[in-house]
């Protein structure tokens, strides 16, 4: 197994590696380190079940079941599937327009996902990329008052606001229904975590956040808008240009993400596993 660092410290490729195959403990604990170290690991050529990518994923810990109930693999239902496909009668198979805005997974519960694994069975020729963006370089770039002031600060989070946004601009999302709504009420985390694996200070903003807690709503909107624009800029970022076969890790507690769009007329169909994770502080 060979790990080759990225020059901006965020996503390694991990080579040498068949994620299918039974892992022993020795291997299994330089892939988490890598991942510790990395934040984002790109493991290319892989060619695993559903089975075996939710295998994997469990040696880090237990899977979430995700809220949109109906974009689930039927069998297996720790699988989310990202896909424009059409089922017969011309339902979506997956979430077409999947995150295409910087976020971290699941950032909307009082238990937000540790880490995602998403697995490319098919990409169109160009395009459809993901950026990621080290939340760890940009709390470091901070000035002391700057860190001193966020770390005093919550940051409300809510699902259903960031769905029914994107449901109007691309047109191609159901409306949530009222139960998928009450299941995700909005919560409010700590706007500098840590991250509790590395020990290391960490932003935690993004897409789902709808304000900050004791702040007026259109301020506190406009204040979390403005830190998730600084801490997903250029300086931060690592750009992923997908491969079939590709599987890409990531932490969620310390890299936010957000995918582009693409040619309709490819098909893009991947499966994504997303790790349990424990409440910020
Ligand atoms: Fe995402």
């Amino acid at each position: 197994m060979e790990v080759t660092r990225q020059a901006t410290g965020l996503g390694g490729r991990v080579t040498g590696v068949d994620l299918g195959a039974p892992m022993d403990d020795a291997a299994f604990a330089e892939i988490h380190k890598a991942f510790l170290d990395n934040s984002v690991l790109i493991f290319p050529e892989q060619e695993i079940t559903p089975e075996q990518h939710i295998a994997f994923t469990r040696r880090f810990g237990d899977l979430e079941i995700h809220v949109m109930s109906q974009f689930l693999l039927p069998d297996h239902p720790e699988v989310l599937v990202l896909s424009n496909d059409k089922k017969p009668n011309g339902d979506a198979v997956g979430i077409e327009d999947a995150g295409r805005y910087w976020h971290s997974d699941l950032s909307y519960l009082e238990k937000p996902s540790m880490a995602s694994l998403l697995y490319a069975i098919e990409v169109p020729p160009s395009r459809g990329d993901t950026m990621f963006a080290s939340q760890y370089a940009a709390f470091d770039a901070l000035s002391d008052d700057r860190k001193e002031e966020l770390s005093k600060l919550r940051a409300v989070h809510h699902f259903g606001s960031r769905w029914n946004k994107e449901t109007g601009k691309a047109g191609v999302r159901p409306k949530m229904s009222a139960e998928e709504l009450a299941k995700t009420p909005p919560v409010d985390h700590p706007i500098v975590r840590t991250h509790p694996e590395t020990g290391k200070k960490t932003i935690y903003v993004g897409g789902f956040c709808t304000g900050v807690v004791g702040m007026e709503e259109e301020e506190g909107a406009a204040f979390v808008d403005e830190l998730s624009d600084y801490a997903s800029s250029e300086p931060f970022r690592y750009l992923h240009q997908w491969n079939a076969g590709d599987l890409v890790m990531w932490d969620n507690r310390c890299a936010m993400h957000c995918a582009s769009d693409y040619d309709p007329q490819y098909r893009r169909h991947m499966n994504r596993t997303t790790l349990k994770g424990d409440a910020p502080f």
